[in-house]
């Protein structure tokens, strides 16, 4: 390890890469790994300090999950979040006990004689999510706060810089929980702060360039936030040993494809290769229109394009991939399942015989973004909001055909053009436009129509999990609405999705 980490020890609990994202956010490089971890291991890495996480289980269940109690006394400065928490009292000895469920955000009594309080007020306003609590503390330890409901809200044996909160620090309803985090890891775990996304950057493209040597790199780049940056990333280490090479399946938005043509071959020195694949595609998707089936096809379709491409080549010895840490990740929890699948060039590397270069392995999606900031790339590139693989086929509900793809770009791109206008980008995490399977009687000047409907959709969300539908002014959806059926033929209704995710997904297939 390069950088001084702190160790996220996952028991299961939602907010964990929240807790880990805050640490970094603080300047401190941290990682998650599973209570399965073992503790030679921890012992092993050197870790500044050691965060438990919180967890849906309580310590009492057989199955829920524990870490021998050793890990307490590595003299490694220890927090305990919740679960965390209580599991700390618990493997101490202290008395843990089912209470009434407190969700949401209460006041606590904190004691600014605490290491993790110190500067605060005597009252914090905290968010609160457990059933169990700590009934007493474990020998050795006092109580450094407390709420109506919980007698025991925080406790801590400053000598052995073992810490314990029952509510979440990582959460912006804790309002100065940033400030109690920086306190564990600056004063009590003694960290400088050596976390800084500069030296990342320039530590990583020096990494790279010795990893790859003379040899050459290939990269499917999709003009996503991951693959760009991963691309710009080499291509500063590497330069013309980099093949970049992007397939336009047809399933793009207005005008995407040659906007990253023009990005990339105006300012990088790179080889790039753009694979006009529309008519391919296209004809894969003829009369398909189970979105599972169109997932599918355009996976394949998209790798065996890519290795057309990449045989073409000759020699080529490595296959650059935006892979991101929470990919990376392996939760203490169990896997979340999957509802769509997604598609990837996961399955390539193996059959041409490639290495992986993987620059962006250790990053979460905000310092992606800064990243590729350092990096030179554009604003609108690095904010950009996701869009699915399987593209614009995902967005055309039934059938794929080129005149329901034209009708589709153009009223998506009046609703992004507007949403701009308003100044809403940064607010809506993601929106779209979608062609529906209806057709609905209209009536135009004096005429009947039969024409398509388009569904608006979008949402606010930070981890696209969980969403829920934006509060977009009605003003502007109006705007949207009679500019699409006044310049897009073909559509003659317009409607706003509001559910929320779950129960439905942010896509429509
Ligand atoms: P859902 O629709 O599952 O989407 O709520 C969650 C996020 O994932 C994106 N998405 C995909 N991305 N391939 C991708 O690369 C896919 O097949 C795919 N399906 C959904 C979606 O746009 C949203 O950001």
């Amino acid at each position: 390890m390069n950088n001084e980490t702190v160790l996220v020890l996952d028991f299961g609990g939602q907010y964990n890469q929240l807790i880990a994202r805050r640490v970094r956010e603080a300047g401190v490089y941290s990682v998650v790994k599973s209570y399965k971890t073992p503790l030679a291991e921890i012992q092993e890495a050197g870790y500044k300090g050691i965060i438990f996480t919180g967890g849906p289980n309580s310590v009492y269940d057989e199955a829920s999950p524990h870490y021998p109690k050793e890990i307490l006394s590595l003299g490694v400065p220890v927090l305990g979040i919740c679960y965390g928490a209580q599991l700390m009292a618990w493997m101490l000895g202290g008395q843990v006990v089912s209470a009434e469920r407190e969700y949401g955000s209460t006041t606590a009594s904190v004691d600014a004689g605490s290491a993790l309080f110190r500067g605060l007020d005597a009252e914090q306003q905290c968010w609160m999510s457990h059933t169990d609590c700590i009934a007493a503390p474990p020998e050795g330890f006092r109580i450094t706060a407390a709420t109506p409901h919980c007698p025991c809200a925080a406790m801590e044996n400053e000598e052995k810089k073992l810490y314990a909160v029952q509510f979440h620090p990582e959460v912006n309803h804790t309002t100065r929980g940033a400030e109690m985090l920086r306190h564990f890891l600056f004063d009590v775990c003694g960290c400088k702060g050596d976390w800084q996304m500069s030296s990342f950057v320039e530590d990583s493209v020096a990494k790279i360039r010795e990893q790859i040597g003379s040899r050459r790199v290939l990269c499917a780049l999709s003009g996503g936030v991951d693959s760009s940056v991963a691309a710009v990333m080499v291509a500063k280490a590497v330069g013309r040993q980099l093949t970049c090479i992007f397939v336009d399946h047809g399933l793009l938005r207005k005008d995407e494809g040659d906007m990253v043509e023009k990005m990339f071959t105006e300012n990088y020195d790179i080889h790039f290769i753009r694979v006009n694949a529309q008519d391919r595609f296209l004809g894969k998707l003829a009369g398909v229109s189970d979105p599972e089936a169109k997932r599918k096809i355009i996976g394949e379709e998209f790798i065996r394009v890519f290795e057309d491409e990449a045989n073409k080549l000759g020699e080529i010895d490595y296959l650059v991939q935006g892979t991101i840490y929470p990919d990376v990740i392996e939760s203490g929890s169990d896997k979340a399942a999957v509802i769509k699948s997604h598609h990837n060039v996961g399955g390539l590397p193996e059959r041409m015989n490639l290495r992986l270069c993987e620059p962006l392995r250790d990053l979460f999606k905000d310092e992606v973004r800064r990243a590729g900031l350092e990096l030179g790339l554009p604003y609108d590139m690095v904010w950009r909001q996701p869009f699915p693989g399987p593209g614009l086929a995902v967005r055309c509900i039934g059938a794929v055909t080129r005149e329901r793809l034209d009708i589709l770009r153009e009223a998506d791109a009046i609703f992004r053009e507007e949403v701009a206008k308003a100044g809403l980008e940064r607010d809506i995490s993601q929106y779209f436009a979608v062609i529906t399977d209806m057709r609905s009687v209209g009536v135009m000047g004096d005429s009947r129509t039969y024409d398509y409907t388009i569904a608006l959709r979008a949402v606010t969300t930070t981890d696209f999990m969980t969403a829920d539908w934006a509060r977009i002014p009605l003003d502007i959806l109006a705007a949207v609405s009679n500019r699409i059926v006044n310049e897009v033929q073909g559509v003659n209704r317009v409607v706003y999705d509001i559910t929320s995710k779950p129960p439905a997904t942010i896509e429509w297939e």
